[in-house]
């Protein structure tokens, strides 16, 4: 019988560049940011030290405004576009210029207590410098991408969402030239099928917004003075609110009373402005399109994000289940990250329809926040099985179940870590 578990770890190993993991090799050959909160979440099952490691390398690429950047380009490699020439960033270490999901607090939290709990001596200072480099992230996600307090964070490049490719940025991205200073010359479709990455069109319009960006000098009011792609999206601003919460009990056990008040107000601020994005008739939440004003109606994966840091009323949590259950029919593998009759659905195609499982991930632990436990448990159950059945794939074919993307993928591996250990726990605070 194939030990899927020893798999897993042997990806990791395999993906290890000296104390930070690559997503996969080729296609991702640098470290990305919430890939390696995933990743060391997966450590600290197993290797606890290397759980630390992780996150102490991403902090390496820390800016000293207290962004952390979605790719911290440790080494040179030139399988991946836009490497670091095109971000022209001017942080030591070469990194991008936008930032990716804030994971890290909740891995921080997770790493901690498996930390404190085996009695690891160094545990409190390893986790202080951690927990206070990601105090400064969350402030300034708060000061840069929420200037008028509102509460929820706004996302500058499609990028940032993590979910590159997704339909809910169709309306908005179409309004950026595909104009740009910077030759494209795309590496990832001699990597994967080219049927499965995005268009060429959206390529060049996610680097008109780098080059905007970069005249900008990365400066966080000139970018948001002259973005032309503001999304306050309610993934990252659930993720956010999730990560501090985690912050928070870190900031209580550490006697940190002042960031304590702090992060209290933060998260209070989140809350409300996420229970605001509910929409009674579409039984979903929904992110704002800030240029418009309009609300994004697009159906994906982050509409039920928000459940990961809510405590949602019965009412609005049965609505939310039968949506759930509604794109759910008739798929081999959830949860789709595009609502399956929609036009915008195509089944390989990244974030577009894909199941990945780190959403799926995220999403049982939403589940299990508000007492769904039957459907996070068949989630997990399939989550499993669909990587034993196809192997450690980027995503999955939900119609089909087929591993898709790049193979021996990291935080798939940590998924199946983190999922295969977790039956019992009721939820994952
Ligand atoms: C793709 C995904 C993004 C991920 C990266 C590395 O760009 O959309 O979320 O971080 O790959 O795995």
């Amino acid at each position: 019988m194939t030990d899927y578990l020893d798999d897993a770890r042997r990806i990791l190993a395999a993906n290890d560049r000296g104390g930070y993991t690559v997503p996969t090799d080729r296609l991702y050959p640098f470290q990305w940011n919430w890939d390696s909160a995933f990743v060391a979440m997966g450590f600290a099952a197993y290797d606890i030290p290397r759980a630390y490691r992780e996150l102490e390398r991403l902090v390496e690429g820390q800016w000293a405004d207290g962004m952390i950047p979605h790719i911290v380009f440790h080494a040179p490699s030139d399988t991946y576009f836009p490497g670091a020439d095109v971000w022209r960033t001017a942080h030591t270490i070469p990194t991008s210029g936008i930032t990716q999901p804030p994971v890290f607090g909740i891995a921080l939290k997770k790493v901690h207590d498996a930390a404190t709990n085996r009695g690891m001596e160094d545990a409190r200072a390893r986790s202080l410098v951690l927990y206070e480099a990601a105090l400064r992230w969350h402030r300034w996600w708060y000061a840069a991408r929420d200037p008028e307090a509102t509460g929820l964070v706004a996302l500058l490049h499609p990028w940032e969402s993590g979910s590159d490719n997704s339909p809910a940025w169709d309306i908005a991205l179409a309004r950026v030239p595909t104009t740009t200073e910077t030759i494209v010359i795309r590496k990832d479709i001699g990597h994967v099928h080219a049927a499965m990455r995005p268009r060429d069109e959206d390529y060049h319009r996610f680097i008109h917004l780098v080059d905007v960006y970069a005249t900008c000098e990365w400066d966080p009011a000139r970018q948001w003075a002259a973005a032309p792609f503001k999304i306050a999206e309610v993934q990252t601003t659930a993720i956010l609110l999730k990560s501090g919460e985690a912050l928070l009990t870190l900031a209580r056990e550490f006697g940190r009373t002042f960031d304590a008040k702090e992060l209290e107000e933060f998260n209070a601020r989140s809350r409300r402005a996420l229970l605001a994005q509910w929409r009674p008739p579409l039984r979903r939440f929904v992110s704002r399109d800030l240029i418009s004003g309009a609300d994004i109606e697009a159906p994906t994966q982050a509409c039920f994000c928000p459940l990961l840091a809510l405590d949602l009323q019965p009412a609005m949590l049965d609505a939310a289940m039968e949506e759930m259950e509604l794109w759910s029919e008739g798929l081999t593998v959830l949860f789709p990250s595009t609502k399956p009759n929609y036009p915008g659905f195509e089944a390989k195609r990244y974030w577009r329809g894909p199941v990945w499982a780190i959403i799926n991930w995220l999403l049982i632990d939403g589940l299990r926040r508000n007492h769904e436990m039957e459907m996070a448990e068949k989630l997990r159950h399939l989550t499993l099985t669909s990587i034993e059945t196809n192997g450690f794939a980027e995503y999955f074919d939900p119609l089909t179940g087929e591993g898709c993307g790049g193979l021996g993928f990291s935080w798939t591996a940590a998924a199946y870590i983190v999922l295969s250990q977790s039956r019992e726990t009721a939820e994952t605070k």
